[in-house]
Order: structure tokens, then sequence, then C-alpha cells
């Protein structure tokens, strides 16, 4: 590790599915020596809850219960999310299926009222944060907000990709159509809508490497005097 937060810091990193934020969000906090909080998981983690418990995900209060038991439950194991009593393998988490769900439960009111206390008390150590309404609900007052873009081609193409690599055969075509549709529900939906905060700085990652993305984030950090780097002798220090 190369930079050092000063202090406790909290970065929001919002935007649209397919512009990057997971990945940006994971190597930032690599960085820092932060946690990672991935706010998604919390949807996705209600969504595999309702289903273990053999509920739908459109049953707004077996939802909202759902929530409430998993913001009960979560805490911080080290750097890493843990439930207590109810473990999910990272596959099933990530699972397509998953992600359906828990966009169908994150419009719930009852549901997204139930994790903003767990989201801002988890934030409260210090941790990259990334989302859809971290920058403008969960966390308004974070020490620095970024909200990362790209064009729907390369979103879709980039998404299009990754099921490629899972053996899905789909459309270019049907995949940008399905992030459009995506876009449109996110943007659109009454309650917490992924929007930018007034403050976040754009970054358009449609030509950039993720390597490239948090770089300037990095500089980003550092021209504000949030981060620094870190001489040899400090991390030493840090790593014994
Ligand atoms: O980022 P993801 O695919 O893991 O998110 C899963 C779902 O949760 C997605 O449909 C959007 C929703 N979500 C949300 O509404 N608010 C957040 N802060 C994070 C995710």
């Amino acid at each position: 590790m190369s930079w050092r937060a000063r202090g406790r810091l909290r970065i929001a990193i919002d935007g649209p599915s397919g512009a990057g934020k997971g990945t940006a969000a994971r190597l930032l906090a690599q960085a820092l020596g932060l946690p990672l909080l991935d706010t998604g998981v919390l949807y996705r983690m209600t969504a595999l809850w309702l289903r273990t418990a053999g509920q739908s995900a459109d049953d707004e209060e077996a939802a909202a219960t759902a929530a409430r038991e998993i913001a009960r439950r979560a805490y911080w194991q080290g750097d890493a999310l843990a439930l207590e009593g109810f473990s999910v393998s990272p596959k099933e988490l990530r699972a397509e299926a998953t992600g359906r769900m828990a966009s169908r439960v994150a419009r719930i009111p009852a549901v997204r009222e139930a994790l903003l206390p767990l989201q801002r008390r988890l934030a409260e150590r210090g941790c990259v944060a990334d989302g859809r309404d971290v920058g403008t609900v969960v966390l308004p007052d974070a020490e620095a907000k970024f909200f990362l873009t790209a064009s729907l081609r390369e979103r879709a193409r980039r998404r299009w990709a990754q099921l490629r690599e899972l053996g899905e055969e789909v459309e270019l075509e049907e995949v940008l159509e399905d992030m459009r549709a995506r876009d449109a529900a996110d943007t659109g939906r009454a309650i917490a809508p992924l929007a930018k905060a007034p403050d976040a700085v754009v970054i358009d990652s449609t030509t950039l490497r993720p390597d490239e993305v948090v770089d300037r984030m990095l500089a980003i950090l550092a021209r504000r005097g949030l981060i620094a780097r870190m001489c040899k002798a400090t991390e030493d220090e840090h790593d014994g």
C-alpha cells in the first residue's frame, strides 16, 4: 500500500450499472487500506433471505422483515462484511437471478429504510462505499464523492462480454436494450433514485482502464489533502 487516508475517510462511488463502480471501489479500497462497503450486497442478501424463507420479492412486508434481519445481523469481520447466523456463497450472491430479485426489493421503501441506518453504521469507521444513492442519501456528508459513468454502448459491451465469459449466448443489442430499461428504472424510481450528488466528481470511464479510473480518483483525493503518500519507512512500520 503506498497511500494512507488522513483520518476517517468515507468515499462514495455511485453510478449506473456497467460503469465499473465495483472494480474501481475494490481497487481504491485496496490502495488506501480501507474496507469496501458494497451496498448492493445488502439488497442481494435481503433477496436471498427472502428466497431462503420461501417468500416473494413482491411481498413488501416480508421484504421489510428480511431487510431488518439483515440490518440486525450484519457486522464487519475484519474488512469483510459478515452476517450472524446466515451464510451465503459468493457465487449465489453474485448470480444474475439474485441481482434481479435485489432490484425488485430495492424499490420497496421499507427495505431502503431498514438498510439505511445499517449502511451509515458500517461506514462510520471509514470506507469506500459503492452503490446508487451513497453520495445523495446514505452518506450525504461523505468526505469525497465520485459519480462513475460510461456510454450506454460501452456499459452494454462490458456486460455482454461478462455474460459471454459465463457461457451465456446473448446479442449485444439485447443487452443494450436491457441496460437502457434498467437505467430508466434506476433513475426513475420514486425513492432514492440513481442521481449524481451536486458535489460529486464525474469520471467517464468509457475509454479508461480500471487502474486509470483509480489513478484519477487518487490524484483528486491527494490534491484535496484527504490522502497522503506513505513513505517506505512508514509502510514497513505498518506492515510489521
Ligand atoms: O450493484 P448491484 O448489482 O449489486 O445492486 C443490486 C441491486 O440493488 C440493483 O438492482 C440496484 C440496487 N441497489 C440500490 O438500489 N441501491 C444501492 N445503493 C445499491 C444497489
